[in-house]
């Protein structure tokens, strides 16, 4: 590697351990407690499933702090269902930390919504984007009837939210839940990159009424 470009590797990740100290101080100078506290527990009312872009940052995104939000990840923020990452995370989420609202936040301008809509082979990430087209093949109708390319993606931003709402609520998971309270809700957001506002789809769902027949689970 050339010296010119191994100081500049250097210098980005000096950056970050910098951040970091200045960061815990910045918390220090405010409360000399504070990492004492945090570290003691954490009691987070919300489980936040987010795409794994750099720009959609869970806390920063809703003004919270750590220890507000549980947090997990991916390509597109899916739910699938054998996904056993995402299904720990639910577990542990509503079952241990009780938590009562879990957000499936997409975005617009998505990375893996757009290599989804595409018919280029990506690699392995592929078996990962086919979900989305899944998602695409479920709402065709409706897709190809938007003219508008621009609005044709973000349609399916939503719609792939949606659906993903729909996922945990299909799982055993969420539907024990719903049988012992009735103080968990799903929602499903998309985050406008271009404002910082965030969308609200309003498809929250609270029990499993409206499941259908063949998703609903009887206790044995
Ligand atoms: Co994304």
């Amino acid at each position: 590697m050339k010296k010119e470009t191994r100081l500049k590797l250097n210098e980005g990740y000096a950056k970050l351990l910098e951040g970091n100290r200045d960061w815990v101080a910045d918390q220090l100078a405010t409360d000399p407690t504070y990492f004492k506290t945090l570290s003691k527990s954490q009691h987070p009312e919300v489980l936040w499933i987010g795409c794994s872009d750099s720009r959609v940052p869970a806390n920063e995104l809703t003004n919270t702090k750590p220890g507000e939000v549980f947090v997990h990840r991916n390509i597109a923020n899916m739910c699938v269902h054998t996904d056993m990452n995402m299904l720990s995370v639910l577990d542990y989420a509503v079952n241990v930390l009780k938590v009562k609202h879990v957000i499936v936040s997409g975005h617009y301008d998505c990375g893996g919504i757009d290599a989804a809509l595409s018919n280029r082979q990506f690699g392995l990430i592929d078996n990962w984007l086919r979900h989305i087209k899944d998602v695409y093949r479920t709402h065709a109708a409706e897709l190809d009837a938007i003219d508008n390319e621009k609005d044709r993606i973000d349609r399916l931003v939503e719609l792939n939210v949606i659906e993903q709402v729909y996922n945990l609520c299909k799982t055993t998971i969420v539907q024990n839940a719903w049988k012992e309270r009735d103080d968990l809700e799903i929602h499903g957001w998309v985050i406008q990159l271009d404002t910082g506002f965030v969308k609200d789809l309003n498809v929250s769902v609270s029990n499993a009424d409206n499941l259908g027949k063949i998703f609903a689970l009887s206790d044995n």
